[in-house]
C-alpha cells in the first residue's frame, strides 16, 4: 500500500525495509521507551528489521516514516478500517527524542485523523503500556479516552497495556 500524507510541518510516506537503516536513529534515540519495550536501552538494526518484518503482513497494516525539515524524524505503524471494520489503530509511534514535545505527534495524530476520517472510519485506537504515563497524557490531550486495560505484547515483552480510543467526528461539507 503506499500512502503520502502531508500537513503543515510534516510529510507522513511509506517506510520500506530500506529504508531501515536510516530510521534506526529515531529508535536508538528513545532509551527510556526501549527499556519499557524490550527490557534494554540498547535497540540494533537486526532488531528493527525482526520489528517490521513481524508485522509487516497485517492486512491494511502499512509502516510509515514521518518527515520534518527533510529528515526522517519519527516512525508509526497504522493499521487502517476496512469496509468490515470501521476502527484503525495506531500500533507504534515514535519520534526522535530531539522532535519530542514540539507539537509534532500531536500535527503526525491530526493528519491520520483526517485521513481516517476521509476514507470512512468511524474511530482510531491505540495501546499504551500502561507504565508510559508521557503517552497516556499525551493520548489524553489528544482526546483519547481510556477504556479497558489487558496484558500484551509490547516490543520484547508482555505488559499491561491501557487501550484508548478516540471517535472521529464527521467532516462537513465545505468546513475547514
Ligand atoms: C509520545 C509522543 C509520540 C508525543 O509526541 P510529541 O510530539 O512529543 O507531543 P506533542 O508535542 O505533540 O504534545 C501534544 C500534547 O501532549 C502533551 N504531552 C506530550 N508529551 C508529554 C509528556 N511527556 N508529558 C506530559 N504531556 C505531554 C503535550 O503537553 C501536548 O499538549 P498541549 O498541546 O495541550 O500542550 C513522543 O513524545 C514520543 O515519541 N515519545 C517516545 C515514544 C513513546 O512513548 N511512544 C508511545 C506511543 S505514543
Amino acid at each position: 500500500m503506499s500512502l503520502c500524507l502531508s500537513g503543515k510541518r510534516l510529510v507522513i510516506q511509506e517506510l520500506t525495509r530500506a529504508d531501515l537503516p536510516h530510521a534506526l536513529d529515531v529508535f536508538t534515540s528513545n532509551t527510556a521507551y526501549n527499556t519499557l519495550r524490550n527490557g534494554t536501552a540498547a535497540y540494533s538494526l537486526a532488531d528493527l528489521e525482526r520489528e517490521f518484518d513481524s508485522i509487516v503482513s497485517i492486512p491494511s497494516g502499512v509502516w510509515l516514516q514521518i518527515i520534518g525539515e527533510n529528515k526522517r524524524i519519527g516512525v508509526m505503524h497504522l493499521v487502517l478500517s476496512t469496509p468490515t471494520d470501521p476502527k484503525s489503530w495506531i500500533s507504534l509511534l515514535l519520534l526522535h527524542s530531539d522532535y519530542q514535545r514540539q507539537g509534532l505527534g500531536r500535527e503526525t495524530v491530526n493528519i491520520v485523523e483526517a485521513y481516517c476520517r476521509d476514507n470512512g472510519c468511524t474511530q482510531i485506537h491505540h495501546g499504551a503500556i500502561a507504565e508510559n504515563e508521557p503517552a497516556l497524557l499525551f493520548w489524553g490531550r489528544l482526546g483519547y479516552e481510556q477504556y479497558r486495560q489487558v496484558s500484551g505484547p509490547v516490543g520484547l515483552l508482555v505488559k499491561p497495556v491501557i487501550l484508548v480510543a478516540k471517535w472521529l467526528q464527521k467532516s462537513i461539507p465545505g468546513g475547514e
